[in-house]
């Protein structure tokens, strides 16, 4: 039952915030816009002056205010802006994953003790409604795994490289231009924020709260033409994968890597800006969400999605977390992976097993084997130092 009239505080106007003002006012959604709260002061802007602030205590500090949308891409002040609203009476939704990420475990405890409401379905994989579908549909199933295309920005980056010969660094401006990126590119190309929407998604797939710092990730930023050609010659596409999954009824796994994606794989045509998560469960067996991971518009329309659920009392229930007590968090597995590398020296903390394929010639140096998660994980400073590319085929049975 609806119940009350949203009065909503924005943070951020940028390109979500702005995705959503356009969203609000052309669909005519029932709620007042009070205040947005925005940073510069001498940028111009889309709407009149007197819609913003410059002061987070003008949404914070009025009590007529019911609703605080988060969508600025600071994480350490988001979580500032999202802790004090539900802690002073106020439902929030917001958009960033990294923040969420980073403090989920005492932002569900905040939400029980002071009975606030926090939504954040834009920030896994843009307009996908993957959380509450984790959330709700998902919870009497054997969950198997979660995984798929989370970034947006790197799979249009990839795509274009991988579809129009474009190179990297046209690509990720193009990105940055149409708004995908991330302010800092990083954060998109080394997997970093499909490691975020990673971590957000295994607390509502297992009930289970995995320290970002505690996951694998690899990203796409050192691959190189080599790479490329190889790929292409063996008919296959890379993406940047993010994957979490059960390894045992006790022990759940997940990190983040590119992978070689062949035409069968339901993940071959998902291209540019869109997202693909495949579900898999015990009984309903695989299920693909395909949908924009990106941009103001698809992101908008899903941050609107939870401030209408708002309008509903609804709440997440994280009803996996009490029940879920046992499950623990390992990196105890073989993942069979491609090895670009220029001295094999640089490989000795790895310690491959099971290599499959090994080519040297004078610029080109690789080999197939396998490898732990875990020494992944210890060695991925050195790894980034040394210039080596890694390409996932998958985890070893
Ligand atoms: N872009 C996407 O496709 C996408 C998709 C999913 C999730 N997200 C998430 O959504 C959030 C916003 O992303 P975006 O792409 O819209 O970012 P953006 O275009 O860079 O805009 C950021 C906005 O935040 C404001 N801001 C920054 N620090 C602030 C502060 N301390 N107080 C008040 N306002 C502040 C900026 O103010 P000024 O206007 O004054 O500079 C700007 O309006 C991020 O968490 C991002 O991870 C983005």
């Amino acid at each position: 039952m609806i119940n009350k009239k949203l009065k909503i505080g924005f943070f951020g106007f940028g390109c979500v915030g702005q995705g959503l003002y356009d969203i609000l006012t052309k669909t005519a959604f029932d709620a007042e816009i009070i205040k947005i709260c925005v940073k510069n002061k001498t940028k111009e802007r889309s709407i009149p002056a007197h819609h913003f602030t410059f002061d987070k205590n003008d949404i914070l500090q009025n009590q007529e205010i019911n609703l605080v949308v988060e969508m600025i891409d600071d994480a350490v002040e988001a979580y500032h802006i999202v802790k004090y609203a539900l802690q002073n009476g106020k439902n929030v939704v917001t958009a960033n994953k990294k923040m969420l990420a980073e403090h989920l475990e005492e932002l569900v405890d905040i939400q029980k003790k002071y009975g606030t409401s926090l939504l954040y379905e834009a920030s896994a994989c843009g307009s996908i409604p993957i959380i509450r579908n984790l959330e709700e549909y998902y919870d009497n199933e054997l969950l198997k795994s979660v995984a798929g295309i989370f970034n947006g920005s790197s799979n249009y980056i990839l795509s274009k490289i991988f579809q129009e010969k474009s190179t990297y660094q046209k690509a990720l401006k193009e990105a940055q231009d149409l708004g995908f990126a991330e302010s800092n590119p990083i954060l998109d190309v080394g997997g970093f924020d499909a490691k975020f929407k990673l971590c957000i998604i295994t607390a509502h797939a297992y009930g289970l709260f995995v320290n970002p710092d505690e996951v694998f990730n690899f990203g796409i930023e050192r691959l190189n033409e080599h790479d490329i050609r190889l790929t292409t010659e063996k008919n296959a596409k890379i993406k940047m994968i993010a994957f979490v999954g059960k390894k045992s009824e006790k022990e759940v796994v997940s990190f983040v890597m590119p992978h070689f994606i062949f035409k069968k794989h339901e993940l071959y045509y998902v291209e540019n800006e869109y997202n693909g998560v495949i579900a898999e469960a015990a009984f309903a067996d695989k299920q693909v969400f395909v949908g924009k991971g990106a941009g103001g518009h698809p992101t908008g329309a899903a941050v609107l999605s939870d401030i209408s659920a708002i309008r509903y009392d609804y709440q997440y229930e994280y009803k996996k977390i009490s029940k879920n007590k046992n499950l623990h968090y390992t990196r105890d597995v073989m993942i069979e992976t491609y090895i670009r590398y220029q001295n094999l020296d640089d490989l000795e903390g790895l310690h491959l097993q099971n290599i499959s394929v090994k080519h040297e010639s004078k610029d080109f140096k690789y080999l197939i084997a396998e490898v732990s998660l875990e020494n992944l994980y210890h060695s991925r400073s050195q790894l980034v130092e040394k210039d080596i590319f890694l390409v996932s085929l998958g985890i070893k049975k």
